[in-house]
């Protein structure tokens, strides 16, 4: 791996001071691997809509719920979206209910630290559907009891709702000194990473089971890595240890890079 040299006295760089710093300047610059995987989805969710949505479900109001979740400034989301109605639509015509067409509701989420005003400007002009920017972590109740019909999260839900306490904590054996990162850690970090993603995940689906309507769909796309690969091995750990290799030298004390773990 090669690590770029910095120059540490250049003026153009910014002091990383917070986690959000690093977050937000790789989710800017990394958005077409999230968009590879919403392409790769688009046909299994097509045939999954075309199959099991129950279009008698939102009859009454005429209106489908869809959330977005974890979706980001950019214009991915608008992508999984655009994808999504067109497969309802397709499936309401299908049924010879193309005159019976339903109202569409977006709800873009994302934390109250992303801007979605950068999202809300670039909604289309003529759009399909009526938007709503829902801010907050998806870790807790966003939406009333039943009233989702479709929800969608790509490349989100494997952000952790926080760092392991374990491995910030220098008493523990899965202190993670000096790294930012899990990958290459020892094996009682990785777990403390593991056991704090199987509470999340627990946590993320009992409450999208109370928000959506019963029987109703959820399509997750999550990063996962083969059965007994090293997380080493991983593409995008890679790009992690690249960061942590770049931006350790730019936090000035040792307290700071203690407190700097990616949740993810
Ligand atoms: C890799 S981006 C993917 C964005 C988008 N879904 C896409 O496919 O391009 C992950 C997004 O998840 C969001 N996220 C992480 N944890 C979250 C949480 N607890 N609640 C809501 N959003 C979260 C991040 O802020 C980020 O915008």
């Amino acid at each position: 791996m090669i690590t770029p040299k910095l120059n540490l006295n250049s003026k153009k760089i910014t002091p990383i001071r917070s986690l959000r710093h690093v977050r937000h300047a790789f989710l800017k610059t990394d958005s077409s691997l999230p968009r590879k995987a919403i392409e790769a989805t688009k046909e299994l969710i097509n045939k999954t809509i075309a199959k099991e949505l129950d279009v008698n479900t939102f009859s009454s109001s005429n209106t489908i719920r869809i959330a977005d979740l974890g979706c980001s400034v950019g214009t991915n989301t608008l992508l999984a979206v655009k994808n999504i109605i067109n497969a309802v639509q397709h499936k309401f015509q299908s049924q010879g209910n193309g005159t019976k067409l339903p109202e569409f509701q977006v709800f873009f989420n994302d934390q109250a630290s992303n801007d979605l005003n950068h999202l809300f400007t670039s909604l289309p002009s003529e759009m399909q559907y009526l938007a709503a920017g829902v801010l907050g972590s998806f870790y807790r109740r966003l939406f009333p009891k039943n009233s989702l019909h479709f929800i969608h999260s790509s490349t989100a839900a494997h952000w952790l709702s926080r760092v392991p306490e374990e491995v910030e904590d220098k008493s523990s054996p899965a202190w993670n000194k000096g790294k930012v990162h899990y990958s290459n850690s020892r094996a009682e970090v990785i777990k403390a990473f593991e056991a704090q993603f199987a509470k999340d995940m627990d946590n993320f689906l009992k409450i999208r089971a109370q928000e959506i309507v019963h029987g109703e769909l959820m399509v997750l796309i999550l990063r996962g890595s083969l059965n007994g690969a090293p997380h080493a091995n991983d593409y995008i750990n890679k790009v992690y240890e690249l960061l942590e290799s770049s931006l350790t030298p730019m936090i000035t004390s040792t307290k700071s890079t203690n407190s700097w773990s990616l949740p993810s």
